[in-house]
């Protein structure tokens, strides 16, 4: 169980389709999944979650607990049978998220936070997690490249992006044996390989 993280705008949606292409040529069975979605009901919360009507209305709080629950439904009804089966699940964000952006983006208690993706994941956790690591300058240039509306996170001040990624450098300083970072503002194809060094380091 893999998974990439990053602020939006980091490239880690198109690194983890490659990554999954090159697993799968590798003889892999391989699941990928996007967070917040990955099953019907995820898929709706996520809807609930992003939808820019709902800036400056959603609680916080409803914002981590909703987060929780399209997690809680994704691991019971796809993640837990493809690890049972002996799958590779590729995750495209996974709890990590949560503290990076209710924890310290928000700034909800850390260990709040941390309590409660024990409680929605149990067992389930990435075995390492890649966080991709760009610059607000870099993630703001992506994302205009993409040519649509932002939704109610991306519409996100400056600021809160800037703790975000803060809180990502920090989480993988406090857990090194399970979260890397990968500088990613440079070339893709040299992203990439370094991506796929490390989790064929962790398949061997
Ligand atoms: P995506 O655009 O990468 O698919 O992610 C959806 C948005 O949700 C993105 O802005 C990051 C945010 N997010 C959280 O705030 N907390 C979480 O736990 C997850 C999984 C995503």
């Amino acid at each position: 169980f893999f998974c990439l993280e990053g602020i939006d705008g980091c490239g880690k949606s198109t690194q983890l389709k490659r990554l999954a292409e090159f697993l799968t040529g590798k003889g892999y069975d391989v699941l990928t999944i996007r967070e917040p979605g990955g099953s019907e009901i995820s898929e709706s919360i996520r809807s609930l979650l992003l939808d820019i009507r709902y800036k400056g209305v959603m609680d916080s709080r409803t914002e981590l607990l909703l987060y929780n629950a399209a997690r809680a439904q994704v691991i019971a009804e796809k993640i837990a049978p493809a690890l049972a089966a002996g799958k590779v699940v590729l995750a495209d964000r996974f709890a990590w998220s949560t503290l990076a952006y209710q924890g310290y983006g928000r700034e909800i208690d850390p260990q709040m936070v941390l309590n409660l993706s024990n409680i929605t994941c149990g067992k389930f956790n990435p075995a390492l997690t890649i966080v991709l690591d760009v610059s607000l300058e870099e993630s703001r240039r992506r994302q205009a490249g993409e040519n649509r509306v932002a939704d109610r996170l991306e519409s996100e001040a400056v600021s809160f992006f800037e703790r975000v990624r803060n809180g990502y450098l920090k989480i993988a300083e406090v857990f090194p044996d399970c979260v890397n970072v990968v500088d990613a503002n440079g070339d893709m194809d040299k992203i990439q390989d370094r991506i796929r060094d490390l989790i064929l380091k962790r398949l061997a």
